[in-house]
């Protein structure tokens, strides 16, 4: 049987129009650590709550028909964390993506990554990447892309690089030309981009590509993120009106 890609009466049940879903969410998780504070519990056990929260965030999305979900897995300033949250981090997401892939490949779900490959990038990280971007190439029911190791401005510098090394003179740079040589140059800019924990800063999350973005800054933690909370985040874009810069 073929999976249907979404089912609009069901998309219309919760309150959502299926005529204007947005194409491409991106979501900064923030808040794991203070979950799991609250708690008393280790910083560690929100980040594994967070794997949960962002499963059910990639469901919730399925169900929409959200064509590109996009994630903060890690940004290049993170490594100024101390050292054993760091190996946490960078173990937890490979063995995340090792352990789930499978599901996510059954569930026709293409995974890519952005972020900086050459630098700093831990290699069993990077092979269990490039192992499930080859694995999931010809999916095509949502593109998930991990941003580990990423930073939009060091993405900008890395696309004015390769301009260069490219050598395109002056007056050929224009928006398209930086556009195409961004990490993942054919991924449509995100239509909205959700923070959870309070915080209301980008913090170099995709500094090119969110120009014209909706932000939805939300106070709960990542952990307590569900499907219903991207069924809610879906609902408020579609109240917002969309005008990019014109009338
Ligand atoms: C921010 O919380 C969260 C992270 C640094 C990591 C989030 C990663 C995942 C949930 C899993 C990713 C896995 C894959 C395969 C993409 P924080 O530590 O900044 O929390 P705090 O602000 O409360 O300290």
């Amino acid at each position: 049987m073929i999976t249907p890609q979404f089912d609009s009466a069901k998309i219309e049940s919760l309150g959502i129009d299926p005529t204007q879903i947005p194409k491409h969410i991106a979501v900064v998780m923030d808040g794991n650590g203070r979950w799991a504070q609250e708690r008393g519990l280790k910083r560690t056990e929100g980040h594994m709550r967070g794997e949960d929260a962002l499963f059910e965030c990639i469901e919730g999305a399925l169900e929409l028909g959200i064509g590109w979900v996009t994630v903060y897995a890690f940004s290049t300033e993170n490594w100024r964390r101390p050292k054993e949250e760091v190996k946490f981090i960078v173990n937890f997401n490979r063995d995340t993506l090792r352990r789930r892939r499978d599901e996510l490949h059954a569930r026709n779900v293409r995974i890519r990554s952005i972020g900086r490959r050459n630098w700093r990038m831990p290699r069993g990280l990077l092979r269990v990447i490039d192992e499930s971007v080859e694995q999931t190439r010809d999916n095509d029911r949502m593109t998930f892309t991990i941003a580990f190791n990423y930073g939009g401005r060091a993405e900008l510098v890395d696309a004015v690089k390769a301009l260069v090394a490219a050598g395109v003179p002056a007056d050929k740079i224009d928006e398209k030309a930086i556009s195409a040589h961004m990490y993942a140059p054919d991924m449509p800019d995100p239509d909205l981009i959700i923070r959870t924990s309070g915080e209301n800063r980008i913090s170099n999350f995709l500094v090119w590509q969110a120009a014209y973005s909706e932000f939805l800054f939300l106070d709960s933690l990542w952990p307590d993120f569900d499907r219903t909370s991207v069924y809610d985040a879906v609902r408020e874009f579609q109240a917002r009106s969309r005008r990019f810069g014109g009338l």
